[in-house]
């Protein structure tokens, strides 16, 4: 039975812990496309994406783990442990950033951010609808300069937004109980 486009919506789910295989190139190339599709106020086309990949998945995770203890920033034994075993299975990181170029004076900068979170947001619809899990994290050093400046993003220029992790799930999960929407809905009806 074949599943309408929008219950692939309606039933996407974030799927944290996955394994190999990761996307295929095809399947890659697809949900990075779908990502070019967000809306952009100016055509600023501001996100940017780096692929990490087989080792380098946990490579990046020692990296994490290391700046964020040089930071002083708080890391129990426990969360260090579960990063490790997490990051052990997980096949491909989408590292996140958004350029924060102003020169285009005219867009306010918060519209650089939300363009770039709608072309995550289609990221992880088009990893759902191809059929992987994903997930977006914005654990793994996201804030600590240290770990963006490595990953190639220059802090006065971008803003790092963390990671989408893709795979396969590991294990099989159901569609999420949703809000009503009612309860988030108004209308206005002049005055
Ligand atoms: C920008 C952003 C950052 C997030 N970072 C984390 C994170 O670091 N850790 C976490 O447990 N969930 C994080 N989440 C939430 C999960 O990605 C996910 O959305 C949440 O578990 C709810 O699952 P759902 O997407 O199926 O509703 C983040 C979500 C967003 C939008």
């Amino acid at each position: 039975m074949s599943v309408a486009p929008i219950d692939y919506l309606f039933n996407r789910r974030s799927v944290k812990h996955v394994q190999a295989p990761g996307p295929s190139d095809e399947h890659l190339a697809q949900i990075l496309r779908a990502a070019m599709s967000a809306p952009d106020h100016g055509r600023l086309r501001p996100w940017r994406f780096t692929l990490i990949r087989g080792q380098a998945v946990q490579q990046l995770g020692e990296l994490a783990i290391g700046s964020i203890k040089r930071a002083g920033l708080p890391l129990t034994t426990q969360k260090e442990a579960s990063t490790r075993d997490w990051l052990q299975k997980v096949p491909l990181l989408v590292a996140l950033a958004c350029r924060m170029d102003t020169s285009n004076t005219k867009i306010p900068e918060d519209e650089r951010m939300l363009a770039t979170g709608a072309a995550v947001t289609n990221m992880l619809n088009a990893a759902h609808m191809l059929g992987y899990g994903a997930y977006w994290s914005t654990g793994l050093g996201t804030y600590v300069e240290e770990v963006t400046e490595a990953l190639g993003y220059d802090a006065l220029e971008y803003r790092f937004m963390g990671y989408l992790a893709i795979g396969t799930p590991i294990a099989p999960s159901e569609a999420p109980e949703r809000p009503d929407y009612r309860d988030f809905v108004t209308e206005w009806t002049g005055k």
